[in-house]
């Protein structure tokens, strides 16, 4: 796994400060929540999602919703699509919907338009990483860990063709690793 890796970008110490600050960002955006409901993207988010609930210490409930946009050994975005639904009723709730990455932004803006048709009390975004931005005006986050330039990332729950998520840090993949997987 190492091997395929050109650098590391953001060490797993790095990772833990930086995630640590962010949870108590959002305990301050919180203060008084009212059933907030942290909404994952999964599946390149459950790492960034289990460090960051254990730092965090107000009451919540985690949902899951499974999304596509990268499918098999692609590092373009195809476009959105849901493969699994939200298993925990969100209305009148706080969501904050929890990503690893915001690059277009086709993710979180379909996530937050699905969620929206539920009727949650408010919606907010947080997300670990952000490329510098392709993604339009109208999606946004509210909570960002690390601005990173535009390379394609793997580890600490990011993944490419569904593999590397194990690595506990942010590596830049080889590019030879993307052009031989799609020769
Ligand atoms: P967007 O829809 O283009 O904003 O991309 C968001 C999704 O694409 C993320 O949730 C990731 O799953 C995936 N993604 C975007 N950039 C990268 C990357 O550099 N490495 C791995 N996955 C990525
Ligand atoms: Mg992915």
């Amino acid at each position: 796994m190492e091997a395929d890796i050109d650098r590391i970008l953001i060490s797993d110490k790095e990772l833990a400060t930086r995630v640590k600050q962010m949870a108590t960002e959002i305990a301050q955006a919180y203060a008084a929540p009212e059933g907030l409901v942290l909404v994952t993207i999964l599946s390149g988010s459950i790492i960034f999602l289990a460090d960051l609930i254990r730092q965090l210490p107000i009451k919540m409930k985690i949902g899951l919703i499974t999304v596509s946009s990268y499918p098999g050994s692609s590092t373009e975005s195809q476009g959105a699509k849901l493969l699994s639904d939200l298993n925990v009723d969100i209305t009148g709730r706080d969501v904050l919907i929890i990503d690893d990455i915001l690059d277009t932004g086709n993710t979180l803006r379909f996530v937050r338009a699905k969620l929206e048709e539920k009727n949650p009390r408010s919606v907010k975004t947080a997300v670990l990483l952000r490329k510098p931005s392709k993604a339009p005006k109208d999606v946004t986050a509210d909570f960002v860990g690390f601005q990173i330039d535009d390379v394609f990332v793997i580890g600490y729950g990011l993944d490419f063709d569904d593999h590397y998520r194990n690595l506990p840090h942010i590596g830049v993949l080889k590019t030879e690793v993307y052009e031989s997987a799609a020769s």
